[in-house]
């Protein structure tokens, strides 16, 4: 190969990759293949998008067919039939008072898609002065500057903190090892986090917010699940003060959880979802912002013709992603994919809990199919020994995901029984050989 400098890697060290590559070359249902031909087990579905598995027959001939019949179709002023069907499909399984689709090309775009929908309908019912963010610690909203800014990881924020939205607050995070150590679902403690939002709204004043983002749950900061009742008192804060609930569901939408989303999962309706991933089980980059009918009307309710919110990307609703996204969307619903994983994740869960006692674990927890087993991290190297785990199991054929010394889990929803036995296997020995 050559040299491998010119790819200036995301959210990696490239220099300690390019010393030694972990490359993946060909993938199909629950493997990726090495360039020696050696199958990898997936289990984070790429990075939690995959959830149709890899390469499904009928997305790949949807991407291929549209790629001959028609390779872009602008949506500024013109469109292409099957965007529209996209949108009549997604919002079939949306809930009942969100029948709106906004076209974007990945999380972060459909954060800050999200973000600039809620301040602008705010000034669009008059209530201008509503313009902060309220976001969490250890939130991870994308990498756009609004994601950045309502976003909770420090390392996200550091070198680019000049550049943070004003007005920005932040709920607390609610990892509580202490409390909800080893916790099966939702966890017990720390309802009290949520009241933190009243907290905060009194200090800035509800006038002046528009909008609370957190993702139901957090998957990127390590999969920290909320308490019982926590998103529900979110809800309840937020309409007693007039202010947004915007759901981050990147990760939890289409079916991780088992529900479409977890706003149906939870019982908790937020007023705009950001989805990307799983939109499209990642084989075209594409998100999508489901907006509330309230919202929607509001911008369309104004007389005249004008355009009605300043906002779109040229690839919004790209024919290649809309096909990939119509054809993920069936194969979900005709092979019941949502369904399997509230059968899969008992035995994800026992899996992953048969973990505790391992060398280095100090915590494991999950929800549907997101876990994680977080390890003590090395006395004064935080992530050293994350990226050890993520080599040896690189090595011994297995795919998970590290933030710092935690590893996370999402695999595609069409795993079995077999590969929550293999990939535990391989975890646990993973951990002592570390
Ligand atoms: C909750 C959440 N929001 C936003 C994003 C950003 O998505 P993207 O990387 O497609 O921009 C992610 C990505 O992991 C995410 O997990």
């Amino acid at each position: 190969m050559k040299k491998m400098d010119s790819f200036w890697m995301p959210f990696t060290s490239n220099r300690a990759f390019k010393e030694k590559p972990r490359l993946v070359e060909k993938a199909e249902g629950m493997y990726y293949y090495k360039p020696d031909g050696s199958k990898v087990l997936d289990m984070v579905a790429g990075l939690w998008c995959c959830n149709a598995g890899h390469n499904h027959p009928k997305i790949v001939e949807a991407i291929q067919g549209q790629a001959a019949r028609m390779d872009y179709a602008p949506h500024f002023n013109f469109g292409h039939a099957a965007a529209f069907e996209a949108a009549d499909m997604l919002v079939d399984i949306t809930p009942d008072h969100m029948n709106h689709v906004f076209f974007t090309g990945s999380g972060s775009e459909s954060v800050d898609t999200a973000l600039k929908i809620a301040l602008a309908y705010q000034r669009e019912r008059g209530k201008g002065t509503k313009n902060r963010f309220i976001g969490r610690e250890r939130g991870y909203h994308g990498v756009g500057f609004g994601g950045i800014s309502v976003g909770g990881i420090p390392l996200n924020r550091m070198q680019f903190s000049s550049a943070m939205l004003n007005g920005v607050d932040h709920l607390p995070h609610t990892l509580d090892i202490e409390r909800n150590g080893y916790s099966r679902g939702l966890t017990e403690h720390g309802i009290e986090w949520a009241d933190e939002l009243e907290r905060i709204l009194m200090l800035h004043h509800p006038d002046n917010v528009a909008a609370v983002i957190v993702e139901p749950i957090a998957g990127s900061a390590g999969v920290i699940i909320p308490p019982h009742g926590y998103l529900k008192r979110l809800r309840e804060i937020c309409d007693k003060h007039d202010v947004l609930l915007i759901f981050d569901e990147v990760i939890t939408g289409f079916g991780r959880l088992g529900s479409n989303f977890a706003a149906q999962e939870f019982d908790v309706m937020p007023d705009l979802m950001t989805t990307a991933k799983g939109l499209t089980s990642g084989a075209v980059p594409m998100g999508a912002v489901f907006v509330a009918d309230k919202i929607y009307d509001q911008f369309m309710a104004k007389p005249g013709s004008a355009i009605e919110l300043f906002h779109g990307y040229t690839y919004s609703a790209h024919p290649l992603a809309v096909a990939a996204c119509k054809a993920t969307q069936k194969v979900y619903k005709d092979e019941g994919i949502f369904e399997r994983v509230n059968e899969l994740k008992p035995i994800f869960e026992d899996g992953l809990h048969s973990l505790k006692g391992e060398p280095h674990v100090i915590d494991i927890r999950n929800y549907g199919l997101m876990g994680a087993v977080e390890m003590a991290p090395d006395e004064g190297a935080p992530g050293a020994k994350g990226m050890r785990v993520l080599q040896a199991a690189f090595d011994a054929d297995l795919m998970i995901r590290l933030t710092g010394d935690t590893i996370a889990f999402s695999p595609p929803l069409i795993m079995e029984e077999e590969h929550v036995a293999t990939a535990i296997d391989k975890v646990s020995q993973v951990l002592r050989s570390v």
